[in-house]
């Protein structure tokens, strides 16, 4: 990998434009479960009834108890060194931007500011009819569930069958296709169409980086496959450079 990470190195030194795309790989040494994973998210719990519009209109209080499950989670976790890494990668950049799939909130506290959150993220719950908005700081309480429209408060995160806010996947869209170097972090690429960013937005041009210790739908569309953790490669992208002695943890969004 020495070779692989010296290029990468320099090609993000010279990159005039960088974007980079997520997945729940990047926070699993914070503690938080990948999806697809040993002991994933949807190993063993049923999608269509905790992450679809039908199974909350089924039951929305078994919905609202797994996600204050993980929202008390995201609040416990603290950002690692692989977010803080993307966080110094940004600063000293001209133009980055931060895709991520993730609803934790941890680029955030990491420091990561133009980060486009293309499933929504849990620091809210947003009523289903008028759209209102209430934070989620602790857990979203049974009875607070209806809303006084008539609606009911649901995460203001996507599901599946439902539609990435346009905005910021337009955004993403513009900085996979602008970017010299993409980064491909933690994600298994088989949801789109996030994955697009990596596999379809790049110019031909672009030098396409995967970072994940594994094989994935990704790597026959990466130029450099770099196999190791979150953790371990980005700070090693930008070792000698007295940034990536920023602290880990950050403050709460
Ligand atoms: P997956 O569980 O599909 O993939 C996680 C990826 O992270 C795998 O490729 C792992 O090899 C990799 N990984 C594990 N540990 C890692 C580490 N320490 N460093 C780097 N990589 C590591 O999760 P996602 O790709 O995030 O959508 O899943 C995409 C979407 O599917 C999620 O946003 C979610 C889910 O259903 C919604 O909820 C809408």
């Amino acid at each position: 990998m020495t070779g692989d990470l010296a290029e990468v190195r320099e090609r993000l030194r010279r990159a005039s434009s960088v974007c980079a795309l997520t997945g729940s790989g990047i926070s699993a040494e914070s503690g938080l479960p990948t999806f697809r994973g040993v002991n994933g998210l949807w190993r063993t719990h049923r999608v269509e009834d905790l992450a679809s519009p039908a199974g909350f209109a089924r039951d929305p209080l078994l919905v609202w108890t797994w996600y204050n499950e993980r929202r008390a989670a995201h609040l416990r976790a603290v950002p690692n060194a692989g977010h803080v890494a993307l966080a110094a990668l940004e600063r000293r950049s001209t133009d980055f931007t931060l895709a991520t799939q993730n609803v934790d909130s941890l680029h955030l506290r990491a420091g990561s500011v133009n980060v486009l959150e293309l499933h929504g993220h849990l620091r809210e719950a947003r009523c289903d009819r008028c759209g209102a908005r209430v934070p989620l700081d602790g857990e979203l309480a049974p009875d607070a569930i209806a809303h006084v429209c008539g609606g009911r408060f649901r995460p203001d995160i996507v599901w599946f069958g439902e539609a990435l806010p346009r905005d910021a996947f337009a955004r993403a869209a513009e900085a996979a296709a602008r970017a010299d170097v993409v980064l491909v972090i933690g994600t298994s690429g088989l949801v789109e169409p996030a994955a697009s960013l990596a596999t379809r937005a790049p110019r031909g041009d672009a030098f396409v980086v995967e970072i994940n210790p594994e094989e994935t739908a990704i790597s026959r569309h990466a130029d450099v496959a770099l196999r190791g953790t979150a953790s371990d490669v980005l700070p090693r992208l930008l070792a000698g450079e007295s940034e990536t002695a920023v602290a880990h943890g950050g403050s709460m969004p």
